[in-house]
């Protein structure tokens, strides 16, 4: 119950308990909201630390103001769900509708203009979630509302492209009904409704 007296639905919160590894957690994934953005860009900053440590031989230019400008921003195509944890954002996904078709997907943010005409795909485009908080579920949690949220949508397939390397990531999305095609270094992960 909250503290306004109304009952928060079922879907908004998903208790994991893994009292085997990890001491319970209440985690609420929601979608992003404008004033979450102070909390996501320290988000993006972890995220740049950790990728910086992982490919210690690139420079990373930051994405903080791109995040800003354009994902994170009102109106656009992307689509962004947090997680929380004591009210604090603690991870989340970023995804869009796709064409199927990177080299337009990558370049253009386009939205549909034909009424009733939905793109036929959604791209998970990266998850994040802070490291303290990991291996509690909390990026499974965000998978399960991004693909029943597309699916709501009335798109016919979910995919994602994930590095070989990234085995948390690939646990998370093999445990959904993903069918895996081998890119060579990466997997392209397909989930059709
Ligand atoms: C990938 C990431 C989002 C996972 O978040 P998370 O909240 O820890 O994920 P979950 O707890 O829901 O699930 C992780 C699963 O991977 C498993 N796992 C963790 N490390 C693993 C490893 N080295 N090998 C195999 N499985 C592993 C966990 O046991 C867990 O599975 P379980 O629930 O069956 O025990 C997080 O590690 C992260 O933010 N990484 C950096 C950014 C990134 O790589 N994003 C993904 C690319 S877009």
């Amino acid at each position: 119950m909250r503290s306004d007296g109304a009952r928060t639905p079922p879907e908004e919160t998903t208790e994991i308990r893994r009292q085997r590894k990890n001491p319970r957690l209440k985690i609420r994934i929601r979608e992003y909201r404008s004033s979450d953005l102070a909390q996501m860009l320290e988000l993006v900053r972890e995220l740049e630390v950790e990728l910086a440590e992982r490919f210690p031989d690139v420079q990373i230019k930051t994405s903080v103001d791109e995040y800003a400008e354009r994902f994170l921003k009102p109106g656009t195509k992307y689509k962004t769900f947090v997680a929380e944890v004591k009210r604090k954002v603690v991870g989340y996904l970023i995804g869009y509708p796709s064409l199927g078709a990177p080299e337009v997907d990558n370049m253009y943010d386009i939205l549909p203009v034909s009424p009733g005409w939905t793109p036929p795909e959604f791209y998970l485009q990266i998850t994040f979630v802070s490291r303290p908080c990991r291996n509690r579920g909390i990026s499974k949690a965000l998978h399960k509302k991004t693909i029943e949220y597309a699916h709501r949508q009335g798109h016919r397939e979910v995919y994602a492209c994930i590095a070989k390397w990234n085995l948390p990531e690939i646990c998370v999305i093999s445990s959904f009904d993903f069918v895996k095609k081998d890119l060579g270094y990466r997997y392209r992960m397909t989930l059709k409704f």
